[in-house]
Formats: C-alpha cells, sequence, structure tokens
C-alpha cells in the first residue's frame, strides 16, 4: 500500500471521530425537585468522576440551562429586550460543539479532546462537560459598551445558575468559572472578534 493510502486508512480507522452533529434526545421537562429543595442544595464542586454525562441528561441541562419555553420562542432564561445573545458551547471529550438551541443539536466547532483549553484548574481537564457562555454581540442590544458587557454578564448569570439548580436535582457536580484563558479557548470554539466568552461551567458526576 502506498505510504499516504496507508496514512489515510490508518487515520480513518484510528482517530476518536467526533460527529459532525449531534441530536439530542427530547429534553425532560417533567418533574424533578421541589425548587426549594434545589436552592437548598445548590452548590459548587470540584470534583468530578470522569464517567460521561448521557446524552439524555445533557439534553435536559440544556434545555434547563436555556432552552425554549414558550410557543413565542422564548427561553427559560430572560435577556434584555429579549435580545437571546446569549450561545452555549459544550465542550465534550470528544469535541467541541455549539448547541443549536432551536434544533436542540450540538454542532461541531473542533472535533477531538480540547479539553486542556477549557480552564486553568486540573479538574476541568478530565471532567466530561464543560460549558461556556458566549455573548454575541451582533444580537446584543445596540447600547453603549458598558451596557452590553453589564447585560453579557447578567444573561450568563441566570443560565449558570439554572445550570446549578438542574445539577442540584439531578446529583451531578457543578462550578461556574471564571479562571479561563479567554484567548486560547476561543480559537477553540472558532470565535469571531464579535463574540465574547462570559464563563465556564464544568459539569459531571461527583468522584465518589
Ligand atoms: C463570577 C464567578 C466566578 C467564579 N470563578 C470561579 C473559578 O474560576 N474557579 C472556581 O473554582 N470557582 C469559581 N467560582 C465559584 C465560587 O468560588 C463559588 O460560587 C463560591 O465559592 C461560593 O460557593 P458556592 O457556589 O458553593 O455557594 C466563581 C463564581 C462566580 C459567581
Amino acid at each position: 500500500m502506498k505510504p499516504i493510502v496507508f496514512a489515510m486508512v490508518a487515520a480513518t480507522a484510528f482517530c476518536v471521530c467526533a460527529a459532525e452533529s449531534i441530536q439530542l434526545p427530547e429534553p425532560d421537562k417533567t418533574g424533578g425537585m421541589p425548587l426549594m429543595q434545589a436552592l437548598a442544595e445548590r452548590k459548587s464542586s470540584r470534583e468530578f468522576s470522569e464517567k460521561e454525562v448521557p446524552l439524555n441528561v445533557l439534553s435536559s441541562l440544556l434545555w434547563a440551562a436555556d432552552g425554549i419555553n414558550r410557543d413565542d420562542g422564548r427561553r427559560t432564561s430572560p435577556t434584555g429586550l429579549n435580545v437571546q445573545d446569549l450561545d452555549i458551547y459544550v465542550m465534550l471529550p470528544d469535541g467541541t460543539y455549539l448547541w443549536d438551541f432551536k434544533t436542540n443539536q450540538l454542532l461541531l466547532k473542533k472535533a477531538g479532546d480540547q479539553r486542556k483549553a477549557a480552564g486553568r484548574q486540573p479538574f476541568t481537564h478530565t471532567a466530561p462537560v464543560n460549558l461556556f457562555y458566549v455573548q454575541n454581540l451582533d444580537k446584543s442590544m445596540k447600547t453603549d459598551e458598558t451596557n452590553t458587557a453589564r447585560h453579557g454578564g447578567i444573561h450568563a448569570g441566570a443560565v449558570m445558575q439554572n445550570v446549578y439548580l438542574f445539577c442540584a436535582k439531578e446529583k451531578l457536580s457543578c462550578v461556574v468559572r471564571d479562571s479561563l484563558d479567554r484567548e486560547e479557548l476561543a480559537k477553540v470554539l472558532g470565535l469571531s472578534d464579535r463574540q465574547r466568552i462570559m464563563i465556564g461551567q464544568t459539569v459531571g458526576y461527583p468522584k465518589n
């Protein structure tokens, strides 16, 4: 076999291939823990098992975070003037994706394990799910820079708290993280200069 053909066959056979898109199952929007109990159990944890989070759980988590909850397309998290300028990027062991909240699909941004870029804290490199909340300035309210930045932080704050509460209900470990190398991460996420990483959040099963 010619070397170039061999290399192509080997690459196909041995790569950990991420799908171009992953259709997530329907989220479960019913039941769960009473709200007051979820609030009582909300907390940050920094110990994660490497066990993967099943796609049905991830789907429900993303819906809780910022899914459509009304017929007019509004979401579980509020945004000023309903601009919906926050996107959720999902870093999994096999690849990094953008969550398309309308179709509930994960759209591949970069294949392969990119978790070294997930954060400065080592647990982010082995935890199964890292989420990143990214403000898209092309969708943001046309106002001054300070106000736009303030709204971006508030929008990410609402989403992160939804995720914290979902994790309390699902007995998942979770921590929101500002300790990021935003320049490196922006390359992995494939962001333009009109997109700003607000904050990250790591999710997974507790270690023990
Ligand atoms: C804006 C913000 C940034 C944070 N950044 C980090 C971080 O980079 N790394 C980390 O381990 N925790 C981070 N945290 C989590 C806080 O340390 C945690 O919320 C705080 O200690 C209170 O603990 P609790 O969430 O269990 O109530 C952050 C929290 C917020 C709200």
